[in-house]
């Protein structure tokens, strides 16, 4: 299969990479970026034999059968749009959009052309949270009660980045929203969030928090707590805990490796590994062998659009929250 992908920045090397190098089945063909440089250093990095900055000229290239867009994030409905009119499998980096309208427009080209969209909630193919996930789904911990998500970041992106992001609710909190809903098995029907700026003014003067705490009410009872920092001087703090009426499951931190080194004073373990790329190697490339085997065996996509939807709502209702202080009910967004 040939594939093309569109915005050669942070995540968007990294498939580009994992597709060249992992996915036996696929063959990385195009690269675009709007930034020549990006485009034409990542074609030369992985051998991808076309590059250029208008995606359109990808879409029209007939060998393609799937794009993967890792552009920013207010390019990504246009883009789903363009490439479903053209007939191509998307893979969409999260979160779809900002704006629910512009979502079920994209997802109207979708079900018109028939073609699998898959959104990139990638923490799904981790194998801890996949563990959990199976647990509370079999019943192993019993009904579930509560759940908790911390999700720290080592160090905020660039000001230019969170601009453009939609803010931390749709960018960052986005992901353990989709976690709450996918561990749990079922859907938040209420949110309570707070946010302040801790970190760096310049967030605050972009109009975004940097830190934020979400309190949750899910359909059946239970409840949850998200926690969110865009620092945390230990580096990528992931880690969830589900408790139920038999037991309680939870993932801690991963490391590099399992080495304690103790001392007279103190015992010491090694830092989390740092960030997302190094954290999620492996969920990153799982994600994408899924897309492409659900494009191969034409199978259902494995983290639909309409799916992929209810997270934006959770965290335009958190934002409001947030903004209004005070609990907001999802049904009041959608
Ligand atoms: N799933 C994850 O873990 C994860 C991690 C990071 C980012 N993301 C998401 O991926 C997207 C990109 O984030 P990033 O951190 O890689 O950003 P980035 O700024 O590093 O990269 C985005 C790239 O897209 C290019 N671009 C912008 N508009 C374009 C267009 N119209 N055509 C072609 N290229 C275009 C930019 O020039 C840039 O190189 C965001 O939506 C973000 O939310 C997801």
């Amino acid at each position: 299969m040939k594939f093309g992908l569109i915005g050669a920045g942070r995540i968007g090397r990294i498939h580009a990479q994992n597709l060249c190098r992992f996915l036996t089945d696929v063959h990385l063909k195009w690269v675009t970026d709007v930034f020549e440089a990006s485009a034409r250093d990542c074609a030369e990095e992985l051998s991808i034999p076309e590059w250029g900055t208008d995606y359109t000229k990808m879409l029209n290239d007939p060998e393609i059968q799937a794009v993967v867009v890792c552009s920013s994030t207010d390019t990504h409905t246009q883009i789903i749009r363009a490439a479903a009119d053209a007939g191509k499998h998307v893979f969409c980096e999260k979160p779809i959009d900002v704006d629910l309208s512009q979502i079920d427009q994209a997802l109207q080209s979708v079900q018109q052309a028939q073609t699998i969209l898959q959104i990139g909630f990638n923490r799904r193919f981790d194998v801890n949270f996949d563990r959990i996930h199976k647990a509370v789904a079999s019943g192993e911990i019993g009904t579930p009660h509560q759940i908790h998500i911390i999700s720290r970041d080592p160090g905020p992106p660039p000001i230019e980045y969170i601009r453009k992001s939609g803010g931390i609710f749709l960018d960052m909190m986005i992901h353990d929203f989709d976690m709450a809903r996918f561990l749990t098995g079922h859907e938040i029907i209420e949110v309570y969030a707070v946010g302040s700026v801790q970190v760096d003014p310049e967030i605050g003067k972009a109009g975004d928090f940097d830190t934020a705490t979400v309190l949750l009410k899910f359909d059946n009872g239970v409840t949850g707590v998200i926690e969110n920092c865009r620092k945390a001087v230990y580096g990528y703090d992931q880690r969830v805990e589900v408790f139920g009426s038999k037991g309680c499951i939870s993932a801690d931190n991963r490391v590099p490796d399992q080495v304690t080194v103790r001392g007279s004073r103190n015992i010491h373990t090694t830092l989390p590994l740092h960030f997302f790329i190094e954290r999620y190697q492996e969920s990153y490339i799982e994600e994408m062998r899924r897309f492409a085997e659900a494009i191969r065996l034409q199978l259902p996509s494995p983290v639909s659009g309409e799916e992929s939807r209810i997270p934006v709502v959770t965290a335009m209702a958190a934002q409001r929250s947030a903004m209004e202080n005070r609990p907001v009910k999802l049904n009041e967004i959608a």
